[in-house]
């Protein structure tokens, strides 16, 4: 347990709520753990029928805590994350979420695997995972290409590209955007939709709209590069370079 993730459940959903805004929502391994016990859970509970991610503050997720990353051990060990990454992957119950101010490293991944996304007018995706000497992952190196075209991903993949709500939604990220203030309400009320469907008939919509082997075989090769990514110089420079509030500097890598 971790009192920076809040679980609430009312009327067939399950809402999970980042709550940690001093540090801008960063994803510990006690917050992964959390998640991934709740959606875990929520799969053999015929009391949920919807789960909804949402957070708490100005902005939904600044990605994966970087404190984290820097103490992450060697390439077998298997915290939270992937467990959390690897339940998106295969969830069967739907999955939707409502994202304020910044979504950063998984912060925006995670929405590919959602079956409904509400963007607030402020919500700004992005994935910048090669600026901190990583790869992408839960298989956004698969889906976001297969979503918005290669050269799209790439920009936001490799390159770190920002994608402001509007665009995110002209590029079929989200299904609708909707005012700040308004968020809220919106996810309620989508949530309350898929609550009151018959819900076999939902489950066995997204199981025929899943390709799950295909997806866990993408994470789990993700995972092995990015494992040794995390130790490697480049991801060491960055981390430090963020730690110190400076830019990092890549010139004395070959
Ligand atoms: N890991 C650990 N701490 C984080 C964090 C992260 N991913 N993101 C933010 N924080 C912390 C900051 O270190 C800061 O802590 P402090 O108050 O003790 O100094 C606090 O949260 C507030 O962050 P700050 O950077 O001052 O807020 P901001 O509004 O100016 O910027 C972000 C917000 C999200 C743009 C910026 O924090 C950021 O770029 N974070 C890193 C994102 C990232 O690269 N994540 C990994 C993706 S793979």
């Amino acid at each position: 347990m971790t009192e920076h993730v809040n679980i609430a459940q009312d009327n067939g959903v399950l809402t999970l709520s980042l709550n940690r805004p001093d540090k801008k929502n960063a994803l510990t391994d006690a917050m992964y753990g959390a998640l991934a016990d709740a959606l875990e859970a929520a799969q053999d509970d015929p009391a949920v029928r919807v789960v909804a991610i949402r957070a708490e503050g100005d902005l939904f997720c600044a990605g994966n805590d970087i404190g984290d990353f820097m103490a992450a051990g060697g390439e077998h060990s298997d915290p939270n994350v992937f467990r959390f990454i690897r339940l998106l992957g295969k969830a069967r119950k739907p999955l939707i979420a409502g994202v304020q101010g910044k979504a950063v490293g998984i912060g925006t991944t995670m929405l590919l695997h959602c079956d409904y996304v509400v963007l607030a007018d402020d919500a700004v995706l992005s994935t910048p995972f090669v600026g901190l000497g990583l790869v992408p992952e839960a298989a956004s190196s698969m889906m976001l290409p297969q979503r918005i075209g290669h050269q799209r991903a790439f920009a936001m993949l490799a390159m770190g590209e920002r994608v402001a709500a509007e665009k995110a939604f002209q590029l079929g990220l989200a299904n609708e955007v909707v005012a700040r203030t308004a968020l809220d309400e919106a996810l309620q009320a989508i949530a309350a939709r898929i609550a009151q469907l018959p819900p076999g008939a939902v489950q066995a919509t997204k199981a025929l709209m899943q390709d799950p082997d295909t997806v866990a075989a993408k994470m789990d090769e993700e995972i092995a590069i990015f494992s040794k990514r995390l130790q490697s110089p480049e991801a060491a420079e960055a981390f430090a370079a963020f730690m110190q509030k400076r830019a990092p500097d890549f010139s004395k890598f070959s």
